[in-house]
This record gives structure tokens, sequence and C-alpha cells, in this order.
């Protein structure tokens, strides 16, 4: 299939519609001019009821390959939770896309999706919202004037995520097929469990923990640095608690931690890099809250002394700056800053990193 070029707007179809859709990219998409909201798919009537009368869409399915088949969808974005085979399914049916991250389960199911989004000549790009955040790209444009790094550190906890809930409105439906949400689990587990290998497929829960919350910090150190060389060391601390030092080109080391669980009223996600006689440390904001942009700590010398600058972030949601991005993308006058490419090699460093930890094999998974 080749890739069509639509006229703005850009009719969008939303696939899945849950929390991440409703939270950040249905609003975005209606307010964006450049962007026609098209379609809705869920699993639930109720959640298409509600959101179709919100928004003033009609053309409401139950089934994603339907609102493929819709010629008023020039676009889609991914927000179910098994996304490799819609990616695959969207491709094929020629339409641009966002799938949110993770790009798939494996690398080896990643791998074919990669080169079939290449092949097409469609726009396809992974939801790393974060290094659209103006913040994040403020702290790439310090970390690049300290020359080489002694040291990099990435720590991810998060914090509370009932808080937003607070925030914003959403409808959760309960009329879905429960049979079908536990088959489609057991068989991302399935998948998983091979991917790992018998001997590490012990460590699903960890590797999820790096897929669903880790993979924006493996995504923030690659926009930084590239990709991984080595995985040196890794450690599990807990079923979703893990260390890993990592191995960058001119032997610049980089300690990854992420945990998921923690009641922080903060959000606690950064990345530091320690220079020779300077430090940039970027603060990722809590992404449920809109208009938060990261922040950029500069510490460095100041005549015989020293000085420490905070400096903000413009204040932007970094959902809305990746659907500009996109759009440019669609219409020729940029190239995606987070192709499907980005998306596979996080999957194989999450894999790597899972292997270096000791064996364990997982209850039968495998
Ligand atoms: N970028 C981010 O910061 C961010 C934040 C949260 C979630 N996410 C990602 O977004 C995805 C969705 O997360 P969420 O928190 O919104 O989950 P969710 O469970 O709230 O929503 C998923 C929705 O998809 C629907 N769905 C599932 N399978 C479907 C299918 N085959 N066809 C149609 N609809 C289907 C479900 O009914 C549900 O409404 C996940 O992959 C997650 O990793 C990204």
């Amino acid at each position: 299939m080749t890739a069509s070029n639509p006229k703005t707007p850009i009719g969008v179809g939303v696939i899945g519609c849950g929390e991440i859709a409703q939270l950040m990219h249905l609003p975005v998409i209606h307010e964006l001019p450049e962007l026609r909201l098209a379609a809705l798919c869920d699993l639930s009537r109720t959640v298409l009821d509600t959101l179709g009368a919100q928004y003033g869409v009609t053309a409401c399915y139950q089934e994603y390959q339907a609102l493929l088949d819709d010629p008023a969808v020039d676009a889609v974005v991914i927000c179910t939770f098994d996304h490799g085979p819609v990616v695959e399914a969207a491709i094929k049916a020629g339409k641009h896309f966002i799938v949110e991250k993770p790009l798939a389960f494996t690398s080896e199911e990643a791998r074919p999706l990669v080169k079939a989004a290449n092949e097409s000549g469609l726009v396809g790009i992974v939801g790393y919202m974060k290094l659209y955040d103006p913040g994040y790209r403020l702290g790439l444009e310090k970390i690049g004037q300290i020359g080489r790094p002694k040291m990099i550190q990435v720590h991810d906890f998060a914090g509370r995520f009932d808080r937003y809930q607070q925030l914003y409105t959403q409808v959760r439906g309960k009329d879905v097929d429960m049979e079908l949400i536990k088959a489609t689990q057991a068989d991302v587990a399935a998948r998983v469990a091979t991917g790992l290998g018998q001997a590490h497929a012990g460590y699903a829960d960890l590797y999820m923990t790096l897929l669903m919350l880790g993979s924006h910090d493996l995504a923030v150190l690659r926009g930084a640095f590239g990709v991984a060389e080595r995985v040196d060391y890794a450690q599990a601390v807990g079923p979703t608690h893990i260390m890993a030092v990592l191995g960058f080109p001119d032997r610049v080391p980089a300690l990854l931690e992420v945990a998921f669980g923690a009641q922080y009223e903060w959000w606690d996600e950064w990345m530091t890099v320690h220079g020779e006689k300077d430090e940039v440390r970027i603060d990722f904001q809590n992404p449920y809250v809109r208009n938060a942009a990261a922040t950029v700590r500069v510490r460095e010398a100041a005549g015989e002394g020293a000085s420490e600058r905070i400096l903000p972030g413009t204040p932007e949601t970094a959902f809305r700056r990746q659907w500009q991005h996109f759009i440019a993308c669609v219409e020729g006058k940029a190239a995606p800053l987070t192709p499907l490419q980005g998306g596979l090699d996080d999957l194989e460093l999450a894999e790597r990193i899972i292997k270096a930890l000791p064996v364990k094999p997982g209850g039968g998974q495998a």
C-alpha cells in the first residue's frame, strides 16, 4: 500500500479509547485545526456512545479493522494494550499512525513492523512524547555544551497514579468481553515468555515494568546518547524494580534505575549528566498533567564559585507537540523524530537488560 498525502484536516481514528486516549490524545486531536476526529474504536459500547456524543463522532466501531477500512480515516493513534497486530493492520490499510509505547511486546514481533513501515512510505511514529517535551529539548542543548559525560544517570520511580483522576473526567465501560481481555493477556504473556527465553521468563513482571514505564526512560537516554553498546550489569531489586549499568561509546557509563509502585506525591523521573566541570539534570513532570514541561537544572562554575540555575521548559503538553510533529511529517515538512526503529532499539535493549540478570526460569510459560 502506498502512502497517501491527505489534505488537512487529517481524518484521525482513535483505536482504544481508554485512559491515555481520553486524557491526552482526544482533547489534543479535537483542538488542533489540522486534525479532524473521524472515527473511534473501543471494545466498550458505553465508551463509544459517551465519547461519540461528547466529540460529535458517529463513526464508532468495536472492531479496529472496521475503523481501518473507513475511507474517512487518514491516520490512526493506537492506544490499545497489544499494539503489534494493530500496527500491522494499519500499515496494510495504508494509514499513517502514532503507536503508543511500547511498539510491540518483543523485538521479534517489532522487527517486521519496522520493515513494513519503512517500505510503506507511511508516517509511523512511536508515542514517546517525552522526546517532544520542550524541557527535554532544552536539556539536550545544555547536555551538548558540557563535553564528554563522565557518567549518566536515569532514574524513574514515577509517583502516585491516582492523583490525576481528580483532574479529569473519564468514562470506563464494564460492557467488555472479559474472556477476550483474558485471552489477549494470556497470549501476550506467552509471547513475552518466548521472547525472554526459558532461562529468563521468570522476569516477565520486571520486563513489563521496563516496557510500560521504563521504555520512556530508554527512549530519553537514546534520544540523548544513541543506542547503548553494552549492558555491563543488571540487578533485580524486586519484581518491579531494576537497576542496570549500560555502556556508551567512549567508555561513558549510564546507571539506569526503574521501579513501579512508589507512592510519592511528586513525579520522580529524571536524567542527570555529569560532565567534567558541569552537570545537567532534566526533571520530567507527571505525564498526565497538561501544560507541564520538564525543567532543567544546570550546575556550573561561576568565577571562583558555583552556580545553579533552574530553567523551566516552555509550558506545553508534550502530547500536543507530538501531534504537531506528526502533522508536519504527514504534510511532508518533517521527518519522524521517533520512528519505529527507536521502538525496536528499546525493545532489544530491554531484552538485553533482562538477559543480563541471573537465570530465572518462568513457571512453565516459555
Ligand atoms: N505515553 C504515555 O505516557 C502513556 C501513558 C499511559 C498509557 N500509555 C500507553 O497507552 C496504551 C493504553 O493505555 P491506557 O492507560 O489508556 O489503557 P486503558 O486500559 O485505559 O485503555 C485501553 C483501551 O483500549 C481498548 N481496547 C483494548 N483492546 C482493544 C481492541 N482490540 N480493539 C479496540 N479497543 C481495544 C480498551 O477497551 C480500553 O478502553 C498502553 O499501551 C500504554 O502503554 C502511554
